[in-house]
């Protein structure tokens, strides 16, 4: 078993690059289904997500190059399969992004039902719901879900009960196929939906609207493969943000549009953390004290929840109390369980955390319970007494590239190691 260790107290310094986003790079990867032919996108992420969206593409009948480190040339004309099984989205939930595509190059798609994950039921409810206003049919056969479109798809109005990312590119990867028009009100606005909007519509789809809460779709009879860029990942870059935060050095992070953190940016300032915008970077250091500041998670561009834990790890240390309410997934909170055993002050309340300020973690044995929580326990590791050991860390090797390397290139007292299960310090 692999676990990250830390050595608390080293300050961090530098530059650091951050890859291109993960929750962008799976949809269009998922996306290039839809134009036959050789498609290459750059600034992928190396990470374990995008390994298995690369499997999910293999079995489909792809055959993928991998060009460099980053860019990956995708050959779909030879997709002749459209069933995606349980094995690979059993290991990542968003392999549930080929269902638009399929259907709109195919008119059919079998995909299987993604069971409960760590950060709540995460149903797909609204994807189905969605895409049966456009014709498609389904029924749930032994955990399969079956799709078909038996009269083709036909664009009409759906309108979201909650601005899902995953409904929204699900909806848009398939009624760019669809006949005439379809429009999606309550749309997801996270940059991720105007990258994918953006790669279909350079694939020659008619999409206006990505980014609000009303997105048009035009149907049209035929897409053309494409060079893509991924958009840079603002996760990524919010996490080393948190990170400069906690240890007040200063980090420069870069290969991100600071206007994709736009909220996270402004209550890391209110919480007394400086930060200076560039072109595509920041600046990020600390002087004074941490201030508590309460925080919701909402879609974009609210507070993103995938920043949640980061920055719960920030207020953890906060001058005083605070309130964090997560909106988007029920069961988000598990990292607080293991912050505490760091020292931290937390109380969850359903989806509420009421978080009063201590003065330092102290380092300790704790579980990565997903992603980010697992990211916010490295970061907490850096400015605690002691030795911090994390495990569990296959949740961040599914979206962090090379991130132990990162840290160390900042100076960071950390490293890898593989130590025997039941003996982890
Ligand atoms: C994506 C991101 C994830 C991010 C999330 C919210 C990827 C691979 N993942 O996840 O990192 O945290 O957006 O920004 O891009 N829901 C339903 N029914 C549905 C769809 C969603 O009830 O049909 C619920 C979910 O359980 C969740 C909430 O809606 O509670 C938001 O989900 P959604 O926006 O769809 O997130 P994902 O696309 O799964």
């Amino acid at each position: 078993m692999d676990v990250i260790r830390i050595e608390g107290g080293h300050h961090v310094s530098g530059v650091v690059k951050v890859e291109g986003a993960k929750n962008s790079a799976l949809k269009l990867m998922a996306a290039t289904i839809l134009a036959p032919g050789v498609n290459t996108l750059t600034n992928v992420p190396n990470i374990a997500d995008v390994h298995v969206m690369g499997k999910v593409l293999k079995r489909l009948g792809a055959q993928i190059e991998v060009v460099d480190e980053h860019t990956l040339s995708i050959d779909t004309s030879t997709v002749t399969s459209w069933v995606t099984p349980y094995q690979l989205v059993a290991q990542m939930r968003a392999s549930t992004a080929v269902l638009g595509p399929l259907l709109g190059r195919f008119g059919k798609a079998t995909v299987a039902m993604p069971g409960g994950c760590n950060i709540g039921a995460r149903k797909i409810d609204m994807h189905i719901l969605g895409l049966q206003a456009l014709g498609v049919e389904f029924d749930l056969d032994h955990g399969d879900i079956n799709a078909t479109a038996p009269r083709g798809l036909r664009g009409d109005t759906v309108t979201l009960d909650f601005a899902s990312v995953g409904a929204t590119e699900n909806l848009m990867m398939a009624s760019v196929r669809a006949k005439g028009v379809t429009t999606i009100y309550n749309a997801a606005r996270e940059p991720e939906i105007v990258d994918l909007a953006n790669l279909l519509n350079e694939m020659g789809a008619k999409i206006g609207g990505a980014g609000s809460p009303v997105i048009e779709i035009e149907g049209v009879d035929e897409l053309h493969p494409v060079t893509h860029e991924v958009v840079g990942d603002r996760i990524e870059a919010g996490t080393f943000i948190a990170m400069a935060g906690i240890t007040g050095d200063p980090v420069e992070v870069r290969g991100f549009e600071p206007i994709h953190l736009g909220l996270v940016l402004r209550k890391y300032e209110q919480m007394g953390i400086t930060i200076e915008r560039e072109r595509r970077a920041v600046r990020v250091w600390r002087e004074g004290p941490l201030s508590s500041v309460d925080i919701q998670t909402l879609p974009f561009p609210g507070f993103p929840t995938d920043m949640q834990a980061q920055t719960m790890c920030l207020l953890a240390l906060g001058s005083g109390s605070c309130i964090v309410t997560e909106n988007v997934f029920e069961n988000r909170f598990m990292f607080a369980s293991e912050l505490q055993r760091m020292g931290a002050d937390i109380r969850i309340e359903g989806h509420h955390a009421i978080v009063h300020g201590v003065s330092g973690f102290s380092g300790a044995e704790v579980k990565s319970p997903d992603l980010r929580g697992g990211a916010a326990l490295v970061m907490a590791g850096l400015v605690a007494d002691g030795t911090t050991v994390v495990s569990d860390i296959y949740h961040i090797d599914r979206g962090y590239e090379r991130f132990v390397e990162k840290l160390q290139a900042l100076g960071a007292h950390v490293e890898r190691t593989s130590v025997p299960d039941a003996n982890v310090l």
